[in-house]
């Protein structure tokens, strides 16, 4: 990974590392959904978990979003703004999800809320609108990213474990490049 793609990852990186490790310290044969698993955040989020041999469903913006968290490796995704989103997330995990980490706030996170089991855990970074509701039996946890040389350290070591993709520089709601277009020939990037 070259230094332009590879700055691109801090921010984003340590917030979504930090999510999956810190916040909601997910452990092997878990289950997950990561809501708005197509920005910035989402789609290292999505890598990060798997890394930790979770079981990851991922809601996305449209197709393309689809497409691209299916890319970072989530073993289930759909649209996010689906009505029946609930109904896909309870098909992926039957008995309810371990964990959520929220990345977008609104109708499509309460939805899936309702497929969290009892004890389980959501987590989102400050800046999710609107926070999700606290509900009975679910530990909400709210954190900011926490940058260190301790939190680079641990980045790096995530990011080559990973071989992390980044699917482009700047990462502002990250989508994959149309076919045929220039970006698309250097898509995904690979640590
Ligand atoms: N406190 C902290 O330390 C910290 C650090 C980083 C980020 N954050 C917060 O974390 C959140 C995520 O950050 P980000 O950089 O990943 O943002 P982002 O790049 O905008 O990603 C959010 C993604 O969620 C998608 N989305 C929106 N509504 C959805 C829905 N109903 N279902 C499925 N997907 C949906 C968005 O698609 P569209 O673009 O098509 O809407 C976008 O792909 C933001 O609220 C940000 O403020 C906080």
């Amino acid at each position: 990974m070259d230094l332009r793609h590879a700055g691109a990852i801090p921010t984003t990186g340590l917030s979504a590392l930090q999510g999956i490790d810190d916040a909601l310290g997910l452990k092997k044969g878990e289950t997950i959904i990561i809501h708005g698993a197509s920005g910035g955040v989402g789609t290292l989020a999505v890598q990060f978990a798997r890394l930790r041999g979770a079981r990851v469903f991922a809601t996305a913006s449209g197709k393309e979003g689809v497409d691209l968290v299916r890319e970072m490796g989530a073993h289930a995704a759909v649209d996010g703004k689906r009505p029946d989103v609930d109904d896909h997330a309870r098909r992926f995990a039957p008995d309810g999800v371990d964990a959520i980490l929220a990345l977008a706030g609104g109708d499509g996170l309460e939805r899936c809320l309702s497929v969290l089991r009892p004890g389980g855990r959501v987590a989102h970074p400050n800046g999710v609108e609107p926070t999700p509701k606290k509900r009975r039996g679910m530990t909400l946890i709210r954190y900011d990213g926490i940058s260190g040389v301790r939190e680079f350290e641990r980045l790096n070591a995530a990011v080559q474990a990973a071989k992390l993709k980044v699917p482009r520089p700047g990462l502002q709601g990250a989508r994959a490049p149309r076919r045929g277009s220039r970006a698309r020939k250097d898509y995904p990037f690979s640590a």
